[in-house]
């Protein structure tokens, strides 16, 4: 298959040196992409800013940084793609009009105005071909099962996987994570603690059994 997958968090500006995010490492992403390179997938990884190399054998690695560039990357890439997994963490608002000076503490606290940023998944989802397919995420803290139910439907997924991220071993910088994969059909499939690479090999052939 030819493979979209994106990681990590995005950054949206406050002013020149300072934006708001998120804590996701871009592990569960990076797995995802290298696995996919090394079962054999041309596979393209769209980045937010994070810490990590870039697996081997990608047919091309795109950075981007804010959840507006990361849109645009998808929208270019998805046309290209037979399967899109979103498991970037996208910022859901952005400071409306970001300082283009350094804001200053004698200024007090910044009255900051948000916007909603566009929801990826949503959109793309609208454009997608009958032979595509998309898988999205739910980090959720506690039971992840009804807003991951709710988000594969809204969203118009194939496949969402499902995460506690207040679990032990789940959350954003461990090497490991407990999803539970659900499929538009209504099946449910609850994977024990995995290594993120092993969650991404479940991962990447649920979407081959759905292809
Ligand atoms: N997502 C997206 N665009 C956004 C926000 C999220 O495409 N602006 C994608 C994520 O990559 C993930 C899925 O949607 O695959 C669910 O993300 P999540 O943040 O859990 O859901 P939201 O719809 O943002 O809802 P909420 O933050 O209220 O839980």
């Amino acid at each position: 298959m030819k493979i979209l997958i994106t990681a990590g968090p995005t950054r949206e500006a406050i002013d020149p040196v300072r934006f708001v995010s998120n804590h996701s490492s871009g592990r569960m992403g990076f797995a995802l992409a290298a696995q996919a390179a090394k079962a054999g997938h041309t596979t393209r990884l769209i980045s937010g800013p994070v810490s990590l190399r870039p697996p081997r054998g990608l047919q091309q690695t795109i950075p981007v940084t804010t959840a507006q560039e990361m849109f645009h990357a998808v929208q270019e890439h998805f046309p290209w793609c037979d399967a899109l997994i979103m498991a970037a963490a996208v910022a859901d608002w952005r400071p409306k009009n970001p300082g283009t000076r350094k804001l200053k503490k004698q200024d007090g606290p910044p009255a900051i105005q948000w916007m909603r940023t566009p929801d990826i998944l949503t959109t793309i989802a609208k454009q997608k071909r009958a032979n595509q397919r998309i898988c999205g995420f739910a980090a959720e803290v506690g039971d992840p099962i009804p807003e991951a139910q709710r988000k594969l439907k809204a969203k118009h997924l194939d496949l969402i996987a499902a995460n506690d991220v207040s679990l032990p071993g789940a959350g954003f910088s461990t090497p490991t994570n407990i999803i539970t994969l659900l499929y538009a059909d209504g099946r449910i499939q609850p994977l024990p603690k995995l290594s993120k690479p092993a969650c991404a090999r479940h991962i990447l052939a649920a979407l081959t059994s759905l292809r």
